[in-house]
This record gives C-alpha cells, structure tokens and sequence, in this order.
C-alpha cells in the first residue's frame, strides 16, 4: 500500500541518518517534463530538475525507451570485464561534441564527484605535480578529494577531516562581491593576474598539476566569470603547463544555451568533466580531455565497477540525440532571454534583489538585505523557497551565504508553464521584500 506524506516522513526520520538533506518534505509518485506529483497527488512545476539532472525533463519517451531497450538485453556486465557499444559510441560523440578541435577521449564514471576525483588523478599522473588550485565558492562533490576542493564549509566539509593536502584556494571572479575591491572591466582582470602572485607566494607553478573551475558556478551561486576571466586563466595555465579541468557537471549539457559554457565562455578545456544531465538523471559522469593527458595512466590505473553503465549510456546518447532534435540548445538561450528579461524588471521593482546573473537557462539572482552594505538575506531566501512551494513551486537556493535563488526548469518546459512558475516565484518575492521593508521601517 502507498503511504502518506506523513507516514513517510516519519519511517525517513526512523531509518534514514539526518546527513542527507531534504530541501522539501515531499515524495515524488510520478514525474513527466516538467512536472513532478507527490505521492498525496499534489502537482508541482519544477524549477529544480533534481539539482540540474534532468535538463531535458523527467522521462522523455525517447530515453525511457533506450533504457527499457536497453534492460531487455543486460544491465550490467562491468566495462572492465566485457565491454558493450553504448560506451563507446557515446565516448565517440563527447569526444567530438567537447570544445576543442584536438584528439579526445572519455573515461566513464558515476558521479559528478567521481568525476573530479578522476580529472585531478589523470592530471597529477600526467604532470607528475602535486598542487591542486580551486577557488572560493568552489563546489566539487562530497567525497574527500571532491570535498577538499569544494568552498563553503558548513555543511559539506565541517568535522569532516583532515582534508586532502596540496588544495589551494583562490578568489573567485565574483563581480558583485570583488574579493579586490575592483570593478570590472577597468580591474584588469586583478582575479586572474592574482594566479602570478600566488605562485610566488603560496606555491610555484611547476608544483602546480591543474587549476579546476566550474566556469559558473553550481552550488557557488550561479556566478558568471566578466568576459575574458577564463580565456586569461587559460592562457596562464598553459604557460606554466598546467591542467586546466573545467567542471561543467550543472552547467552542462545544454543549460546555458551551448552544449557547454565552455563554449559560451571561449576556452578549450584540457580535461572537462560531465555528470549530472548528462543521462536525464541515471548516475553517470564524464572525464572527457586530450588524449595525450587521459592516457598517461597506466593500464588499470583508472576504473569502478559501475563506471558507464550500459543504462545509463544508453540514457545518455538519446540525451544528445533529444538536444538536436528539439533544438534544446536555442530553446536554452530563448528560456535564459525570458528569465533574465523577468529578473531585471523584479530588481528594478524589489529593493531586496542585489544581483541578477545568468548564462542561457542558467540563472539566478542574490538577495540582500541592503543593497549598500550587500548583507545576505539568507532567512528571506529560504522563506521564498517556502513559500514557492505552499504555491506548487519547486525551488533551490545556492550561494556560500544561502541568498541566491537559482533557477533550473527543465528545457522543455512550456511557456505557460515557465511564466505560472515565474508568477509564483515573483509572487514570493515580493511578500519578502514588503516583510523586509515593513522590518526596517520599524
Ligand atoms: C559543479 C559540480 N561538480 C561536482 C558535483 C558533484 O556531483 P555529484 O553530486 O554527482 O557527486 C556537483 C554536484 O552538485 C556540481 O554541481
């Protein structure tokens, strides 16, 4: 028999430890596009795809049916032991679908986290350096390299150590919040010229074996590089020959109007990583990077049991073969030009929007309790994803202060859909700014 919300709440909390979060008390019974029903029968629209996996909705019939195909043939053999077609073809078509008209190839793992762990094992091997630099606002996964290399410590790195040596942390190029003070573009990219001095000061480039960066940040807050940040940082990596792994595990896979920001944003990188939406929500997770630099591990060196499980690539190629059909990436880029043209009009109207940002259909905007001295509104922003969902709307926030609303509808989402979402979304909003200014005025 189905259980209630309730009755499933309460069995969550007997046997389920508190770690894993729930942003929402809420069990999904079915999914379709961008819609999910509880297990009550209660309808929301989606504005979360499951942090970023399914960018082209929930079950699209294409995909249902490769992995339904797919399970009548066989589930599992392990790649390692006998290897299947799926995982190569899709390796074929990342290798040629990666920025970057250089010889590729594709290691296939689980999860994001996986990923990273994997792109900075091949990028040590094949410098024989050790030094890892990642940035401020960083979010690579939770297991411990990943966890080291991620920013914000409460919740993901606090009682959890010690972490991972030979991390280094430099300052994001977060404009709203320039960690010098500068404004763009008359700072002369300060954010990327700093890499010169940390390499007299922290630790030389030629213990340096990558520089990994989401080129927006997921988890981060959405943040999006001034132009001409990545080709710069680029430029320093190669000089000094360093790996630069470029993590696109949330703004891949079609979300910011190009297959990858990479592409938006205009670097080649030299290992890039995918997961996420890669598979519409099966676990899998790419390492897609020269070929010189991916095979410089020896034989055996790289692997897992479940790495490109044949469900889950099969998912994946009719993923890709979905984006071309549907023209999912100019229905990004229309999306993004939709939401964004929304958020500006809010931030002209609501004192407590501080910042609006976004690539394509990734987009965002921070909330602040004062837009002079920016300080976070953190309790507002938890009570608009609240509030959202009183309303049938599923929302996620982000930013290392808990004060960004991000926004991740599906790509095949429906004007009517999109705008009775924005609606609930501009609804709450507004309710937060009239609590905020009636606290103030008081
Ligand atoms: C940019 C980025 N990298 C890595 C990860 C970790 O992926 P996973 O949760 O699949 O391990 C995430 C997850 O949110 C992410 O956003």
């Amino acid at each position: 028999m189905a259980r209630t919300t309730e009755e499933l709440l309460a069995a969550r909390e007997k046997n389920v430890p508190q770690g894993p979060f729930n942003i929402h008390p809420l069990f999904a019974r079915d999914a379709k596009g961008a819609l999910i029903t509880t297990v009550d029968g209660r309808e929301f629209i989606d504005f979360a795809t499951g942090i970023g996996t399914v960018n082209v909705g929930h079950c699209p019939e294409s995909v249902v049916e490769a992995v339904s195909d797919q399970s009548t043939r066989f589930l599992h053999t392990c790649f390692h032991v006998v290897m299947y077609e799926p995982y190569i073809e899709l390796a074929e078509k990342l290798n040629a679908l990666a920025p970057g008209s250089f010889a590729k190839k594709t290691l296939f793992l689980s999860t994001g986290a996986e990923a990273v762990e994997n792109g900075v094992k091949i990028a040590r091997y094949f410098t024989g350096r050790a030094g890892v630099i990642t940035f401020e606002q960083a979010f690579h996964g939770r297991t411990l390299l990943a966890m080291s290399l991620t920013s914000k410590v409460k919740p993901y790195k606090l009682g959890f150590g010690p972490l991972s040596p030979e991390v280094y942390r430099m300052p994001y190029p977060y404009c709203y919040r320039c960690s010098f003070g500068l404004t763009h573009p008359g700072c002369g990219l300060a954010c990327a010229e700093h890499l010169k001095d940390f390499f007299i000061s922290h630790q030389a480039a030629e213990q340096i074996a990558a520089v990994i960066i989401e080129p927006v940040t997921g988890e981060g807050g959405f943040i999006v590089p001034p132009e001409g940040y990545l080709p710069r940082l680029r430029e320093i990596c190669t000089e000094h020959g360093i790996v630069l792994i470029v993590d696109e595990v949330q703004s891949g896979m079609g979300r910011t109007g190009r297959l990858f920001a990479s592409e938006v944003l205009g670097i080649e990188p030299d290992i890039l990583l995918t997961a996420k939406s890669l598979a519409a929500g099966l676990p899998l997770a790419g390492v897609t990077g020269r070929a010189e630099i991916m095979d410089a591990p020896h034989v055996g060196g790289l692997g897992g049991t479940f790495g490109g499980n044949p469900l889950a690539c099969r998912a994946a190629l009719a993923v890709l073969d979905l984006i071309e059909k549907e023209d999912l990436l100019r229905k990004s880029r229309a999306m993004g030009q939709r939401i964004g043209a929304a958020l500006d009009e809010w931030k002209d109207r609501y004192e407590i929007i501080g910042d609006v940002r976004g690539l394509g259909a990734m987009r965002a905007f921070e909330l602040v309790r004062d837009r002079v001295t920016k300080e976070p509104a953190a309790d507002e922003t938890k009570q608009i994803v609240s509030t959202c969902r009183d309303r049938g709307l599923i929302t996620l926030s982000c930013g290392n202060y808990g004060n960004v609303m991000r926004l991740l509808a599906p790509l095949v989402i429906t004007d009517q859909q999109l705008d009775k979402g924005l609606a609930i979304l501009e609804g709450a909003v507004s309710e937060a700014n009239r609590r905020l200014e009636s606290s103030q005025a008081r």
